[in-house]
């Protein structure tokens, strides 16, 4: 009879040592909750994302108060603008009285201690649905759209926001937003760079919750969001944003890319976030509709091996949901 030279799983054997030995664990502090809200009264389900609803301010605030009793840190806000607030310049973006402002002041002045995190990308505000100001062929043109970018940035900064989120992928916007925060006696304003983000199709069931894929057609974003192939260029992406002035940054999607998280924890140390995305969500919600997977233990994990490969923390539209499971235990 052959004895084995380790028994690897005599550690794995009862309870106690499994979780003494466990590497990464995930807590309610990883979670991070976006969240769309909309002009119109009440609540409106989103069809290829079961479980989420676009909200009102009312109701916002109402899902902000389960969020803070289940002590998730921050919810990060998604307008879904109305169709005749659309236009070629985005100028919507940088409104005071904007749906994106009001809600952030609502959520301010009731709750100043759930972190607030908005979206700086202009694709809810125009016409077309691209992140960005488009020539006469269609292309998003870098420095005039960093230019409304940084309005939208500061906007947001005066009207409460903890975190600004650039997720449009422009050249040069996150040195041109800090520099005008800092203008503006903004000091404190964190910006999380959505560093390196991909065009990906994982973004289809949030392109139906704001309201843009209609905009958007056949277009697509590959212009200035990432290819699906690259990862040292996503290092490029990070290293940029850093130096530009980012407090942190974002891998987006999040499961087909935690190759890029591992990456970015290793080579910058840097507080890094990874985004599970709509179409993600929207896999995980179909299969455990057809009774196919353990939605709780499947989200559970996938949110786990976030951590475990690098990332701080998670943007999930499971964040309510898996704060309760982890409370539960
Ligand atoms: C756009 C933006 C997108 C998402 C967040 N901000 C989609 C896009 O690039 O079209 C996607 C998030 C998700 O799919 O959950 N600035």
């Amino acid at each position: 009879m052959t004895r084995p030279d380790t028994r690897m799983r005599r550690m794995r054997r009862d309870d106690f040592s499994r979780r003494l030995m466990r590497e990464s664990t995930l807590t309610v502090d990883d979670l991070i909750y976006p969240v769309f809200v909309h002009e119109a009264r009440g609540r409106a389900a989103v069809p290829s994302m079961p479980g989420v609803e676009r909200l009102s301010i009312d109701e916002l605030l109402r899902v902000a108060e389960t969020a803070s009793e289940l002590r998730i840190p921050a919810i990060a806000l998604f307008p879904v603008t109305a169709p005749d607030a659309k236009s070629l310049d985005a100028a919507a973006a940088w409104d005071d009285e904007g749906l994106c402002q009001r809600a952030v002041r609502a959520l301010k002045s009731r709750f100043p201690g759930l972190g607030v995190i908005t979206d700086v990308a202009l694709d809810p505000y125009t016409s077309h649905g691209q992140d960005g100001i488009t020539d006469d062929v269609g292309y998003v043109v870098n420095d005039i759209t960093v230019e409304a970018l940084v309005r939208q940035a500061l906007s947001h900064a005066r009207a409460g926001a903890d975190v600004v989120a650039p997720s449009d992928m422009m050249d040069g916007r996150v040195r041109a937003i800090r520099e005008a925060l800092e203008a503006d006696g903004h000091v404190h304003t964190r910006i999380l760079a959505y560093a390196a983000k991909y065009a990906s199709a994982f973004y289809g069931p949030f392109r139906d919750a704001v309201g843009s894929a209609g905009a958007l057609g056949k277009a697509d974003k590959s212009t200035y969001q990432m290819d699906p192939g690259n990862a040292d260029e996503a290092m490029r992406e990070i290293a940029q944003d850093l130096d530009e002035g980012a407090d942190m940054v974002m891998v987006k999607p999040g499961m087909p890319y935690l190759d890029i998280v591992r990456r970015a924890k290793d080579e910058f140390g840097v507080p890094v976030f990874a985004y599970q995305v709509s179409g993600e969500y929207a896999m995980l919600k179909a299969a455990a509709a057809n009774g196919w997977l353990d939605e709780r233990r499947c989200v559970l994990e996938a949110l786990l091996g976030f951590k475990r490969a690098g990332a701080d923390g998670v943007l999930t539209y499971f964040a309510l949901d898996a704060a309760r499971w982890l409370r539960e235990g």
